[in-house]
């Protein structure tokens, strides 16, 4: 069994810095409560992973060079996680052309070591995202995805050109996931509102997918990423759940999501 047997769940959005990562993260664990999960990390290029959950370079390798993931615990629950930045120092540059990028995607499925029994595999996403989605479809047999997107117009137009090339890759578009639109200022309490969730509902609903809802902005997404998704995001990253379980009920059903 590869972890290309497992659902692959894409968080993308086509811009850089909405939230990809720590998005990924949320849905991770959830997810892991629920069932075997995995996280590989298909920001082969500037692969930042391993800082947001704070793990450390030291990767295990067999006697035939693979690697083994490295297991992270979220909430009492083991998830196996890749990253190529288990790999690349820091401040060196990583310049692989697309077809490297391929390659590497396609290492990290087939030749790391993942445990067998993998449900879901959580795959967070690089900015600029042809390659990874291209691998993402060569490589697994199911895949769907959400969308992430911040309120302002830019954000909200790569990420119409994103479900689109997701539904030409042929995969499935689960929701809509917005972040960084509202928060509440940590020392007086006062509502802040970057923008509002009318841009990203409406591209939701005018797409014919699911608004999940939205992240709110705090400062602890920055400064302690794992706590904030384990005591902000809960209700986001349970819907989100509930979606994949949703979808794969419908797979199972029909043999197509
Ligand atoms: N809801 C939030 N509130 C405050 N800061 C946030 C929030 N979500 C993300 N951030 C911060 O914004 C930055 C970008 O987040 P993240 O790395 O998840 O984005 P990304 O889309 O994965 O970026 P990239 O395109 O570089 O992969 C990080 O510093 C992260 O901690
Ligand atoms: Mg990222």
């Amino acid at each position: 069994m590869s972890l290309g047997d497992a659902l692959g769940l894409l968080v993308s959005s086509g811009k850089g810095g909405v939230g990809k990562s720590i998005i990924s993260i949320g849905l991770a664990d959830e997810l892991a409560q629920r069932g075997p999960t995995a996280m590989l990390d298909l920001d082969t290029r500037s692969p930042n992973l391993p800082y947001l959950l704070g793990m450390s370079r030291d990767v295990r390798i067999d006697a035939a060079g693979n690697p083994f993931p490295k297991v992270h615990d979220f909430r009492g629950h083991a998830v196996p996680v890749y990253s190529n930045g288990f790999l690349a120092e820091d401040g060196v540059p990583v310049t692989m052309p697309g077809e490297e990028v391929r390659s590497a995607i396609a290492g990290a499925v087939v030749a790391v070591r993942w445990p067998d029994g993998i449900r879901w595999a959580v795959l967070d996403v690089d900015p600029a995202p042809g390659d990874s989605i291209a691998a993402s479809v060569q490589w697994f047999r199911r895949l769907a995805a959400f969308v992430v997107t911040a309120s302002d117009v830019s954000s909200v137009q790569d990420c119409d050109r994103m479900i689109s090339a997701l539904r030409e890759a042929g995969v499935s578009v689960l929701g809509v996931v917005g972040n960084m639109i509202r928060g509440t200022c940590p020392h007086c309490g006062a509502a802040i509102a970057y923008g509002e969730e009318g841009p990203a509902s409406d591209l939701a609903r005018r797409r014919g997918v699911r608004y999940v809802g939205s992240l709110p902005w705090h400062p602890d997404f920055r400064n302690r990423p794992l706590w904030a998704v384990e005591n902000l995001g809960g209700a986001v990253f349970r819907d989100m759940a509930d979606l994949v379980e949703e979808a794969e009920r419908r797979w199972n059903r029909s043999g197509g999501a």
